[in-house]
């Protein structure tokens, strides 16, 4: 596993014990010192990624990239007084988009792949389609190859149904009626493997 896969797991663990709430008393745990020094080094390297970047901007290096990336527009970013965004806002993005990134693809894609194999006869389908749409162009899938996908895009978004990459979402309400029915302002879940499973049952999909 890696460092953040480390880190994901211990703070789902964090999650089931009470007492971990407190960040005095976590802080003093096993797991919290190791999930505090991974965070240092996670935040070490994305700090050495935003510093090169902003280096080689301010200098005006002539570039060999060809496009614009997220910390590109992040660390030119001004607010409307024209001051930009402080290296530990920009890390905050970062590591959003770093976790955020790994973690669901990650996760859809294993799970897409065990799927595949326990279904040779939608593996070969998928296959064929992308060696038909690939045949005059090999080793490459271009943008308007992925419309040819047919079988593929239907197998990923079934593999992501059974085994949803973010299965939970929560939100804090603001007002007391959600669709004419009374709750208290709480956070509230929405289990998205849950919703995929009911709505399979009710017959809505076939
Ligand atoms: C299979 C792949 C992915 C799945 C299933 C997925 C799923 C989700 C879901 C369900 C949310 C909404 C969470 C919520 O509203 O509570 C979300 C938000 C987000 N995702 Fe993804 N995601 C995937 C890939 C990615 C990738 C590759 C990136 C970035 C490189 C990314 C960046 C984000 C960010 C930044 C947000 C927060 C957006 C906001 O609230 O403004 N995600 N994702």
């Amino acid at each position: 596993m890696g460092k953040k896969q480390v880190m994901g797991a211990t703070n789902f663990k964090r999650g089931g014990n009470p007492l971990m709430i407190f960040d005095f008393i976590y802080n003093m745990s096993s797991d919290g010192r190791s999930f505090r020094k991974d965070c240092d080094y996670i935040h070490s390297v994305a700090d050495n990624v935003i510093d090169n970047r902003k280096k080689i901007l301010e200098s005006g290096q002539k570039d060999e990239k060809k496009h614009l990336d997220s910390l590109d527009i992040l660390l030119s970013a001004k607010d409307e007084n024209g001051i930009g965004m402080s290296n530990t806002d920009i890390r905050a993005e970062v590591d959003t988009f770093m976790f955020e990134g790994h973690d669901t693809t990650t996760s859809a894609i294993s799970w897409i792949l065990y799927d595949l194999a326990k279904h040779p006869e939608y593996q070969k389908l998928c296959q064929n389609e992308v060696d038909k749409a690939l045949e005059n162009n090999p080793g490459f899938v271009k943008w308007e190859d992925l419309g040819k996908f047919y079988v593929l895009t239907r197998c990923i978004k079934e593999g992501m149904r059974l085994h949803s990459p973010v299965p939970l979402v929560a939100r804090q309400s603001t007002k007391e009626i959600i669709d004419g029915t009374t709750f208290p302002p709480e956070l509230f879940s929405v289990s998205i493997y849950m919703v995929s499973i009911t709505t399979l049952l009710s017959g809505q999909i076939r």
